[in-house]
């Protein structure tokens, strides 16, 4: 409920359509309720006296209130969906700002998949709440009262005789939501996992066609698939058990009113039109209330939405702007600094990843970080941009502690080239312009010439207009990387990070590529994370990084000299002469 509480505002917006549809449902409720009534009296007043008058003028009066009635009815169900929609389609852009506010700390927490399910089927099943508790759930009250009222004012006594039987089926129903809701709570963690692993697999397919494991996949996905079916079908058991129970409450009530009735209708104390009319009453009461129970479902799914669209307005960005941080500013010059910097994921148990780091750059500077799958190296970088915020100590950009500056203004003057290249669907123009959408094709190709990108691009039949899958699915993994080298240099950024972006070009090519960085390098700081030795040769100071800790430091032949790691891994790698190639 508390999870509920906090959607309300959502409504807000849409208050003057949840309040027609509430509006229209009274009204309905009340055309409804008039129905029995005027039975009784045609068959009172016009059948039993023979008056043909009564019959036809009640019997027109019925017609038009059942118009009325549909008119109303379908007026109801378009405020409510209405309502339904803004509400949904507000929900979904305040989530999707969420999760773009996020920082890289709350995407390792939150998974991918279920923050699809997040802005997919639970703000649905929000929807869907929304409406039913605008039609049905506030319908089946009113009339549940109304009728009982009407009831009561056709025959106090015969009222009172059926009490018993309308207590047990107020129970019976009681415990029917008491119960439905748990059983369906677990129905939505299981289609949850059933979510869960479905994403997974599609993710992985090509994985799991590489390593034979479709057998594998297809198992995991039969036993959530059954977990789900089963759970399913007990909840159904259940229902099948109890709706004809509560069938059998209503015909018994009928039972009861006609063998009461029907004696009070010879002794003459009641008429017939009455007798009926009282039936009426009784189904207009008991068939909302069954039709309630077959809602659990949607108040169960309802609110275990409700409470997981919670968890994700609850879960803070990790990385925020002080409360009154400066933009850097657009003049300083743009160096780098780390002072004692401590970091660790809170997902990996809080362990420091990193100890100790310090280092300065200035800009024209190249820095080298060098070191083996899992040192730490993009640990590393990720702090210069503030994807995360270190456990201790400082980092600096122009001299600015960057926590006290605005997240945008720091990442305007930053370029990274992330170790695993993403492109987006698109055009290859498009992509390389991400960070400058307003650059000319000039810019553009110039990019993409420094990157090496150009001859394969410009050889592709649609040239820079030529499209790109999702993912980038359609290019190599080294077209890739070069075409996301060609992203982050199009914006001419003061500081550019490059994580291991080069690891699946050769090296010939690579040296083409810093080579023709070299060329614009005079004012920018650059950042290489490398595993591979021949990346870093030419840098002016690198920092060889092992287990998280600065194990040696200095320009190549420095290193050489002076460093037995740093030697170990230089003839490891080229000491044969290029790796790869037998000397
Ligand atoms: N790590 C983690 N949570 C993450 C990312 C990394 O706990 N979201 C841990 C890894 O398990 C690893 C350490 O942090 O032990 C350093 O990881 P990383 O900086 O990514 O290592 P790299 O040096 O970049 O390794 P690689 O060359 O393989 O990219
Ligand atoms: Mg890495």
């Amino acid at each position: 409920m508390d999870a509920l509480r906090r959607l309300f505002p959502y409504l807000r917006p849409y208050r003057a359509y949840a309040l027609l549809s509430l509006a229209t449902l009274t009204a309905l409720v009340f055309l409804d309720l008039a129905i029995p009534r005027l039975i009784q009296r045609i068959i009172d007043d016009g059948i039993r006296p023979g008056n043909q008058d009564v019959v036809l003028s009640t019997a027109a009066l019925m017609l038009l209130i059942s118009l009325l009635s549909a008119g109303v009815a379908i007026g109801n169900n378009l405020f409510s969906v209405r309502t339904g929609e803004g509400v949904a389609r507000d929900l979904r852009a305040d989530l999707f700002d969420r999760i773009q506010g996020f920082s890289f700390g709350n995407l390792d927490r939150q998974r991918t998949g279920l923050l699809m399910v997040r802005l997919t089927s639970d703000v649905n099943a929000l929807k869907h709440l929304t409406q039913i508790s605008l039609r049905i759930g506030t319908r089946a009250p009113m009339m549940m009262v109304g009728s009982l009222l009407l009831m009561i004012q056709t025959s106090p006594p015969l009222a009172l005789t059926l009490l018993p039987l309308l207590t047990v089926t107020s129970l019976l129903i009681g415990i029917f939501i008491f119960r439905m809701e748990p059983l369906f709570r677990v129905v939505q963690q299981k289609l949850d996992r059933l979510n869960t692993v479905l994403q997974e697999n599609i993710a992985g397919a090509r994985l799991a066609r590489g390593f034979s494991r479709a057998d594998f996949e297809i198992g995991k996905f039969d036993a959530a698939n059954r977990d789900f079916a089963n759970h399913s079908i007990r909840v159904m058991r259940f229902m099948s058990t109890m709706q004809p129970l509560l069938a059998l409450c209503v015909n018994a009530g009928m039972v009861v009113v006609i063998w009461a009735g029907g004696l009070q209708a010879i002794e003459g104390t009641l008429s017939l039109g009455q007798v009926v009319a009282f039936g009426n009453y009784l189904l207009t009461m008991m068939t909302p209330l069954i039709m309630m129970t077959m809602l659990s479902n949607t108040w169960a799914a309802g609110l275990a939405s409700a409470r997981r669209v919670g968890e994700v307005f609850a879960d803070p960005p990790e990385v925020q702007d002080l409360p009154g941080a400066r933009a850097l500013p657009e003049d300083l010059s743009p160096t780098l600094e780390m002072n004692n910097v401590r970091f660790a994921y809170a997902s990996a148990g809080g362990d420091d990843v990193l100890h100790d780091i310090a280092l300065a750059a200035t800009p024209g500077q190249t820095l080298a970080i060098l070191g083996a799958t899992g040192a730490g190296k993009t640990s590393l970088i990720n702090l210069i941009p503030r994807f995360y915020d270190t456990r201790a100590g400082t980092v600096r950009v122009g001299g600015e502690d960057i926590r006290t500056v605005t997240q945008r203004s720091l990442r305007k003057r930053i370029a990274i080239v992330p170790q695993e290249a993403l492109l987006f669907s698109g055009t290859i123009r498009e992509n390389i312009a991400y960070g400058k959408p307003d650059a000319s094709l000039a810019e553009i190709e110039a990019a993409a010439r420094a990157a090496q990108a150009h001859d394969f691009i410009s050889a592709l039949p649609e040239g820079y207009d030529s499209h790109v899958e999702a993912r980038g699915a359609n290019f190599s993994g080294g077209q890739k990387q070069r075409l996301s080298i060609a992203r982050a240099l199009l914006p001419h950024p003061d500081i550019l990070i490059l994580d291991d972006s080069t690891s699946a070009v050769d090296v010939e090519t690579e040296t083409r590529i810093q080579d023709a960085m070299a060329l614009s390098a005079a004012s920018r700081l650059t950042v290489v994370v490398a595993q591979r030795i021949s990346t870093v040769l030419k840098a002016d100071q690198i920092i060889v990084l092992e287990h998280g800790q600065i194990a040696a430091r200095g320009s190549h032949r420095e290193l050489l000299a002076s460093s037995p790691i740093y030697r170990e891994i230089y003839d490891s790698q080229l000491g044969g002469g290029l790796p790869g190639v037998r000397a």
